[in-house]
């Protein structure tokens, strides 16, 4: 499948048609930003890791009849994916209180929560991705009723079987955001899912494992991305 035109450059990815106009190639880059777009790093290798980690996980995930976007992996920083109408709101799933949630109900951060929380934010950058509740996603016509019943239903499951896959290598997945989409009539999950999304940290050290060592100036965000991705396609547990 050869690249064609640029549909969308985004602020870790590359999105170009195909000769298949149901089709899209999705290019990871090696850039890396936080806080809406504000700080902004890059690391070499990056967009080649991201892949080969979303790659695993949309595979496992299909494995488990979760519908998602993944058609399958092209060169080192590519997959071919199934073209979406995208619905704008960011489906965080949290099992550990980290940052915003922490302060905003001063709880103390690492606490795990006695029930995972679904947030929902409206993806708009220039709004500062404002979080909102599922009526606001129907209300203001982001998404329908079905399609967020159905998508909180998808990402429960999501976070039932992520519990487990990274327990057994002995990692935590405290929190993580996926984007879903329309394709005609399917609802998948669209985008990625990476250290960029995720917050993993190692169960007996605490060592965080994703994209918050560049967000905090941690160090090693490099080393923790290689390492996770050893980590997620051994096949030893
Ligand atoms: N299968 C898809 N079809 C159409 N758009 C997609 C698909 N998967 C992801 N997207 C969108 O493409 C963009 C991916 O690039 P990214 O660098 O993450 O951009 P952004 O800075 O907007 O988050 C996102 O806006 C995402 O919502
Ligand atoms: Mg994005």
């Amino acid at each position: 499948m050869e690249k064609k035109d640029l549909l969308y450059e985004g602020k870790a990815k590359i999105l170009y048609l195909t000769e298949d106009t149901n089709l899209l190639i999705q290019q990871f880059k090696d850039d890396l930003s936080a806080f809406n777009g504000t700080k902004k790093g890059n690391f070499k290798d990056k967009g080649k890791i991201s892949n080969a980690i979303a790659t695993y996980l949309f595979e496992y995930l299909e494995n488990y009849h979760v519908p998602t976007h993944f058609v399958k992996q092209l060169g080192d920083t590519e997959m071919l994916v199934k073209r979406l109408e995208m619905i704008p709101v960011e489906v965080v799933v949290r099992n550990i209180a980290t940052a915003t949630l922490a302060k905003t109900y001063n709880i103390e951060e690492g606490k795990v929560l006695d029930y995972p929380i679904i947030e929902y934010y409206l993806k708009d950058d220039n709004l500062g991705d404002p979080m909102i509740n599922e009526h606001h996603a129907y209300a203001m016509g982001f998404a329908t009723p079905e399609e967020m019943r159905l998508i909180s239903r998808v990402a429960s499951k999501v976070n039932a079987i992520f519990k487990s896959f990274f327990a057994r290598r002995g990692l935590s997945i405290v929190d993580f955001k996926l984007e879903f989409g329309k394709h005609g009539r399917d609802l998948v999950i669209g985008d990625e899912i990476t250290p960029d999304t995720c917050r993993i940290w190692d169960k007996k050290t605490g060592k965080k494992m994703d994209k918050d060592r560049f967000r905090y100036d941690m160090g090693g965000v490099d080393k923790v991305y290689q390492e996770l991705l050893d980590r997620i396609v051994s096949t030893a547990v």
